[in-house]
């Protein structure tokens, strides 16, 4: 009989979002010529995505980068999947990769549990685990420290659905996440006014690298806060030294207003514009994604601002269309169509039905 192998790629997204994210790697692997299929599987966040042949590994992941999909948080290669006993089941492991594995070695081990749905000791079985496991896996040479290794090694992803299943995989170097299965651990700050800090301070390590935050954060910037109340981006943007101008009907925190470095401005952020330029427009107002799309394309069609970072809030249904309709609308801007502009969109972990999006310097070519 003729087999047809067909590999799979683990994508992670927010539980609810499975469809989307898959949706999403069917149409960009088509565009590329991979020809796949998505299962949403048991899992709340966790999608499979399979290929016929090997267009996953030789095709797909060489040529379209994670940071260009919204809801594909993160996504790992499966290498070999096993039924985990209930005894040594470091030895199966071990077992299942020297018998169905020829990526050799890995630079880390990371072990997954579900974020929803699975049971209670699942999750504290997994952090008991994964020492034993990387001891047994260096100690035969399948773990290398990076520092120890001439080249870059994928990164050993374990994923437990149950105690009874391990999925064992690779995740590429230079092509996942900054954050493992895409989850920041960000600690809320306790002045922050509100949790939506979180979501501007991911926004950034997500969309600029560490080494040009100064660059583009530093140095006493000026900023406007688009839907500001109560003051948690505002805050974030404080916290890097910037001036800033807080537009919002609604009160600030009156801690941060005190820092001396915001400016209320009770107006509305539709129709409210900046006698000069600034560096940063963030915008957190919850309206039409059409409308705001709109507000931002026309402060870079006037000039008034160099990078953004703002929300879309996105309908119950058909998300993907509506992204795109957004996105044609931004990139029909001459200013964010220049080649050196990138506008990049994700649904990040600490967001819930809206996707953000970046507009900035394209980092990914310097
Ligand atoms: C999600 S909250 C913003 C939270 C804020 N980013 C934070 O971190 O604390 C949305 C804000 O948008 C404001 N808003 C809604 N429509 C607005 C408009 N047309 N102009 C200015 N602000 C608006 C609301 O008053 C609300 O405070």
């Amino acid at each position: 009989m003729l087999q047809v192998e067909t590999q799979t790629l683990w994508l992670f997204c927010r539980p609810g979002f499975e469809a989307d994210a898959g949706q999403e790697l069917v149409a960009r692997a088509a565009e590329l010529g991979v020809f796949g299929y998505f299962v949403p599987g048991q899992v709340p966040g966790w999608v499979s995505f399979q290929a016929p042949g090997h267009g996953l590994g030789a095709e797909l992941l060489p040529r379209l980068h994670l940071s260009e999909l919204v809801f594909v948080r993160d996504w790992v290669m499966e290498l070999a999947r096993l039924e985990l006993p209930g005894g040594d089941r470091v030895g199966s492991v071990l077992e299942a990769l020297r018998e169905e594995v020829d990526v050799f070695p890995f630079e880390r081990l990371e072990v997954h549990v579900p974020a929803e749905g699975a049971p209670d000791d699942l999750a504290r079985f997994a952090r008991k685990w994964t020492s034993p496991l990387a001891r047994a896996l260096r100690d035969t040479g399948w773990l290398v420290p990076r520092e120890e290794s001439p080249v870059n090694l994928p990164r050993l992803d374990i994923l437990l659905p149950s105690f009874e299943q391990a999925l064992l995989c690779a995740s590429p170097q230079g092509n996942r996440s900054p954050f493992v299965g895409g989850v920041p651990r960000l600690r809320f700050p306790p002045s922050a006014p509100s949790r939506s800090t979180l979501k501007l301070e991911e926004a950034w390590k997500l969309f600029i690298p560490e080494e040009h935050w100064y660059e583009l954060l530093g140095g006493g910037r000026h900023a406007v806060d688009l839907g500001a109340s109560p003051g948690g981006w505002t805050w974030q943007l404080v916290k890097e030294g910037m001036l800033v101008t807080a537009v919002d009907n609604g009160p600030m925190d009156e801690a941060l207003m005190a820092s001396g470095h915001v400016e209320h401005v009770r107006a509305d952020g539709f129709t409210w514009r900046p006698r000069r330029a600034v560096d940063w427009l963030v915008c957190d107002i919850v309206d039409k994604p059409a409308r705001v799309a709109e507000l931002i394309a026309g402060w870079f069609e006037d000039g008034l601002c160099r990078y953004s970072v703002f929300n879309l809030k996105l309908p119950m249904k058909q998300r993907q269309q509506a992204w795109e309709n957004c996105r044609d609308r931004l990139l029909a801007c001459t200013a964010l169509n220049a080649p050196d502009i990138r506008l990049q969109a994700r649904q990040l972990y600490h967001d819930r039905e809206e996707i953000t999006c970046f507009v900035g310097p394209d980092l990914r070519r310097s």
